[in-house]
């Protein structure tokens, strides 16, 4: 190799990160807490990194109040050439660069995500207009990379509309948090909205079922790249189980798809230093502590005060995919005298109120915290003694990780990142760090349940190692940001 190309190759990579959410700005589920901290992970492997998300009103303002405006200029979007509102804010955090697309019409609702009729045109003009940005700012990045549906037109806009722009020279990469949601409607409504040919409204890329036009589904297509969140989630989504009818077309497309599987930010989440905690703690004092901080939250929650008490906690949105299904059904059962269980989360109306029921007939034992709740989430993966992650699907799954980074050992269905990261329990050896189960059975989560509780009761030396396993097991981004890292280096 030549000098020349040497000094080529030590220039940082440069990455642009294109999502609907980022913690600490918006946050509904995993996918913002990956915004925050791989970008953080990569700068850290010397990466440039710029992330760049809608300027939602529901921002808090200490954050608004700090951005800097950058520029801004008209865009057409729609088959009609129609002219929307490009504004750029940008605000810097601890080396990463946030570029905020302003456009009141798209992003000025309550909620990030309000349904899909709006929600197809926001993500249209979202993901133009992060293309139109980087060429504006002329801030040409070596890979685009893309999360979720809301940015699967980003490597569609890049080979076609923008293919001879100076972006055009930018690879992509699309990473699949969760194939449930994918951004689909009548191919009119996408046409018009997209603009693009009709060349592209034909089953190898847009076109499903007949007359459905899939955001997703074009952005899987035209990426230079394709990941999904562990390894075991990218074999299960070319199955017609998980596949959520785009088995087939990943399967076509699964030379370019790898599972890189998340990791936490281990700054975040640290229980030496989480000032949320009402007794913090390390591996050298974790037994009594986690003690200190289950009473606090027994007594928080109106729980009967007993740190002899087996706590399982639950932290998740409240929808099918978490296996609350399961839980219902065998709620009763997992109750005993010795047994609390503590639920925090928001999301389907049948399992708040099923979770508000059981609350209200099982009180001090009991309690469903119906809220989206950072603090509090804090103190129950501290104060809990397992947790309960039984999901039906789990592309990855980031509360069995901070989990066992509290010492909280996780009880999960085999499925997805779940599997790839919760090693079962061994009987025999006592090794492992959780209780999991395989099939989608009621009686198959009770048994797991059960065989976490006999060996808290009845053979505690073993649980309390299991606790200081699980909290010395590296769960941080370091690993899978090199392999991320890889890839870009491989792309550009
Ligand atoms: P998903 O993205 O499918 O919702 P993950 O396990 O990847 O699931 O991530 C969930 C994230 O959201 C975790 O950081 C978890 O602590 C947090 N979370 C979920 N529900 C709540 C809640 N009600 N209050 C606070 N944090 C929550
Ligand atoms: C999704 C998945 C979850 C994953 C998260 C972050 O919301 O449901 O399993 O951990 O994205 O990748």
């Amino acid at each position: 190799m030549s000098e020349f190309n040497q000094d080529a190759v030590r220039q940082p990579c440069k990455v642009a990160f294109i999502g609907s959410e980022c913690y600490p700005f918006v946050k509904t589920g995993g996918l913002g807490d990956v915004m925050y901290a791989l970008p953080r992970a990569l700068i850290r492997q010397n990466c440039e990194v710029r992330v760049m998300m809608p300027l939602y009103r529901c921002i808090p303002d200490k954050f608004k109040e700090k951005m800097v405006y950058k520029g801004d200029f008209m865009m057409d979007l729609c088959l009609d050439g129609r002219q929307f509102y490009v504004g750029i804010m940008e605000l810097e955090m601890d080396g990463v660069i946030y570029d905020f697309i302003d456009n009141r019409e798209f992003f000025d609702w309550g909620n990030p995500y309000t349904g899909l009729w709006e929600d197809i045109p926001k993500y249209c003009y979202f993901a133009k207009a992060t293309l139109a940005v980087l060429n504006y700012m002329e801030w040409i990045p070596d890979v685009i990379h893309c999360h979720d549906w809301q940015a699967g037109l980003v490597p569609v806009y890049l080979r076609t509309r923008f293919a001879e722009t100076p972006v055009g020279a930018a690879r992509s990469m699309l990473t699949i948090h969760n194939l449930r949601f994918q951004g689909i409607c009548g191919i009119p409504h996408m046409k018009y909205w997209t603009g693009l040919p009709d060349y592209l409204f034909d089953y190898p890329v847009f076109k499903q079922n007949n007359d459905d036009a899939n955001m997703f589904k074009a952005g899987l297509a035209f990426a230079d790249r394709i990941t999904t969140v562990s390894k075991t989630y990218a074999e299960e989504i070319q199955t017609s189980f998980y596949g959520e009818g785009l088995n087939d077309h990943l399967y076509y497309h699964n030379s370019k798809l790898y599972g890189i599987v998340n990791g936490i930010d281990v700054d975040i989440w640290n229980p030496k230093t989480d000032k949320l905690l009402p007794a913090t703690y390390d591996s050298a004092d974790a037994i009594e502590q986690k003690k200190a901080n289950k009473r606090a939250l027994q007594e928080k929650l109106g729980l009967e005060v007993d740190d002899s008490k087996f706590v399982i906690g639950l932290i998740s949105r409240l929808t099918d995919q978490k296996g609350l299904d399961l839980v219902n059904a065998i709620f009763q059962e997992m109750l005993d005298d010795n047994t609390q269980v503590v639920i925090l989360g928001t999301g389907d109306p049948r399992y708040e109120g099923a979770f508000r029921y059981y609350e209200s007939v099982n009180k001090g034992r009991v309690c469903s915290y119906i809220q989206y709740n950072e603090g509090l989430a804090h103190q129950i993966y501290a104060g809990s003694d397992a947790l309960l992650v039984p999901s039906l699907f789990e592309p990855c799954g980031l509360t069995q990780l901070i989990a066992m980074r509290y010492g909280t050992v996780p009880i999960v269905r085999e499925t997805g990142g779940l599997k790839d990261t919760v090693e079962p329990y061994n009987t025999e050896t006592g090794e492992g760090n959780g209780f999991t189960f395989d099939n989608y059975q009621t009686d198959l989560l009770l048994d797991a349940i059960n065989r976490g509780k006999a060996v808290y009761f009845d053979d505690r030396g073993r649980w309390d190692e299991m606790v200081l396993r699980d909290m010395a097991k590296d769960v941080s981004w370091e690993n899978s940001a090199k392999q991320y890292l890889e890839i870009y280096e491989e792309l550009r």
